[in-house]
């Protein structure tokens, strides 16, 4: 595995049904992320999604008959065999790190880094994989990252002193940094990103979330 930090192991030991228990309690388990943001990625060619996960948001995509291809990038081998046997036929799946990955195929008329997935970086390698990301769009393409808002966070995570974030599950221990709208401000910018843009909703379990759209 090339994960460079720990929260490769806590995704790799947790318990698959806790996982998807996890996005019923953010109130994420039926896509509803993705229904807030369809109609302006519905038509993209080419869809990448940064850390699949067990392949909420494909399913998601799938459901709504979308039309285009769709790479999926995970970094936990148990995860990424999952997402291979679930793939259809639109659908690749590229088992590496984000901050690894060296993209050079077909440029990407959408990316997407949903429930929270840039939170589990450091600061600097956040910026750095938003930075790649913007080599990876074609002009006009589109970022779109999903997080809790500022720090509206869920019961799953425990809010310690600045960004951090601990969650402690008896299966291991995985590390997060708070991502508020200021740090998406100054990604967008230092990457050459010409406009971002923040849309808040509330999930059915009532948390209030920010889908951050940064256009290149
Ligand atoms: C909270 S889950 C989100 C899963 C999926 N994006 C969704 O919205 O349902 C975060 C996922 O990102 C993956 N991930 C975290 N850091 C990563 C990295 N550096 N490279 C690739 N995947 C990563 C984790 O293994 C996990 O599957």
């Amino acid at each position: 595995m090339l994960a460079k930090d720990n929260n490769a192991s806590f995704y790799s030991n947790m318990p698959l049904d806790i996982f998807m228990g996890f996005a019923e309690k953010i109130g994420l388990a039926e896509g509803e992320d993705i229904d807030q943001i369809y109609e302006e990625i519905k038509d993209s060619s080419l869809l990448i999604e940064f850390g699949s996960g067990y392949g909420r948001v494909i399913e998601a995509l799938q459901t709504k008959k979308f039309q285009g291809k769709v790479v999926g990038v995970e970094r936990v081998h148990e995860l990424a065999e999952l997402l291979k046997q679930k793939a259809g036929n639109n659908v690749t799946i590229v088992e590496d790190d984000l901050c690894y990955l060296d993209w050079h195929k077909e440029k990407a008329d959408t990316i997407l880094w949903m429930w929270s997935g840039i939170l589990e970086l450091t600061p600097e390698d956040q910026e750095n994989v938003i930075k790649k990301a913007y080599n990876m769009l074609v002009d006009g393409g589109r970022l779109i990252i999903e997080c809790p808002f500022n720090d509206s966070i869920s019961k799953v995570g425990m809010l310690s002193n600045d960004k951090k974030i601990v969650v402690k599950e008896a299966w291991g221990v995985l590390d997060a940094t708070l991502v508020e709208t200021k740090d998406i401000e100054n990604y967008s910018s230092n990457a050459g990103f010409s406009s971002h843009s923040l849309r808040k909703y509330v999930t059915t379990t009532n948390l209030t979330r920010a889908i951050y759209t940064l256009i290149k």
